[in-house]
């Protein structure tokens, strides 16, 4: 019988009670890892977790919130107490908030660059300090997204912090890679989650059309690619984003989607 790949790792996902997030945790923990798996949503966190000890996983719920860099190192901590080391820290929650840009108020900016960017830099600060101490090594993913490659009207300000991840993966290679500490990130294009079709109905047949692959992605095509970026095959593989969006930055047309209002 082959060895699960995750075997004795210690891994961390913030904003992973439902889609994306939720996936990686549960792909992990099947996979032999010990996961600590977060949400802003403490009872969402929790039912999480269970779901993931129901199919066999070791998953323990941290509820909190990811953008306060104090909670993300306490999160890297809690791992450390719990499990006795960190391999892997995944920051993967971000919000997504449209607007335009003549609109936009200093209120919803500072909030989105406080989840998507000051929460990812501090939670990554967290584990790779750790990770230097224990020298085994680690894994860092953030999660960008298609909009940090192209221009996407209605969501600048989003697609703004999801470039930075991209350049944040990049510019830690100079620093971290002397620790065996390999930083990637991943841009998926249009994923059918809990919330992207709440927001809009019409997602999925909207995207289709614009998608070379005919299709928008699944959670599992982005846990499939975090789980290759963050395991020993990807070793040499640091400051890289990899796109998963069936070929959209290739083309790179706009659907015309139902834009939610507040
Ligand atoms: N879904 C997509 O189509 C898509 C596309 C490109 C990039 N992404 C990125 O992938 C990541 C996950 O996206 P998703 O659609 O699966 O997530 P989502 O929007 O469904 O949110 C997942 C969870 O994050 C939690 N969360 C929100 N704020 C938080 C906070 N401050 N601290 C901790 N948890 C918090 C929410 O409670 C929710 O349960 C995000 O960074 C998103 O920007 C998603």
């Amino acid at each position: 019988m082959s060895e699960l790949e995750f075997k004795g790792e210690v891994a961390v996902v913030t904003g992973a009670g439902i889609g994306i997030g939720f996936e990686i945790c549960r792909s992990l923990a099947l996979e032999g890892a010990q996961v600590i798996l977060n949400d802003l949503d403490e009872l969402l966190a929790e039912s999480a977790a269970e779901k993931i000890r129901s199919e066999g996983g070791v998953c323990q719920a941290l509820g909190g919130d990811a953008s306060d860099p104090k909670f993300a190192a306490s999160l890297i901590g809690h791992a450390v107490e719990r499990f006795g080391s960190i391999h892997i820290a995944i920051a993967n929650a971000g919000i997504t908030t449209y607007g335009a840009f003549l609109d936009y108020t200093v209120e919803e900016f500072q909030k989105l660059v406080s989840l998507n960017l000051q929460g990812s830099f501090f939670l990554a600060q967290a584990a790779a300090l750790h990770m230097k101490t224990q020298n085994t090594g680690g894994r860092m993913l953030f999660m960008s997204s298609v909009t940090g490659h192209q221009s996407h009207p209605y969501l600048v300000p989003y697609g703004m912090t999801k470039g930075a991840l991209r350049m944040l993966a990049k510019g830690l290679v100079g620093e971290l890679s002397q620790y065996a500490i390999t930083v990637n990130a991943i841009s998926p294009g249009a994923v059918l989650t809990e919330r992207t079709t709440g927001d809009d109905p019409t997602f999925e047949d909207g995207w289709c059309g614009t998608i070379p692959m005919g299709r928008v992605a699944t959670v599992q095509d982005i846990a499939n690619a975090a789980l290759f970026l963050v395991s020993d095959k990807a070793s040499h593989i640091t400051g890289q984003t990899l796109l998963v969006d069936g070929g959209w930055t290739a083309t790179s047309q706009v659907p015309k989607l139902q834009i939610p209002e507040d």
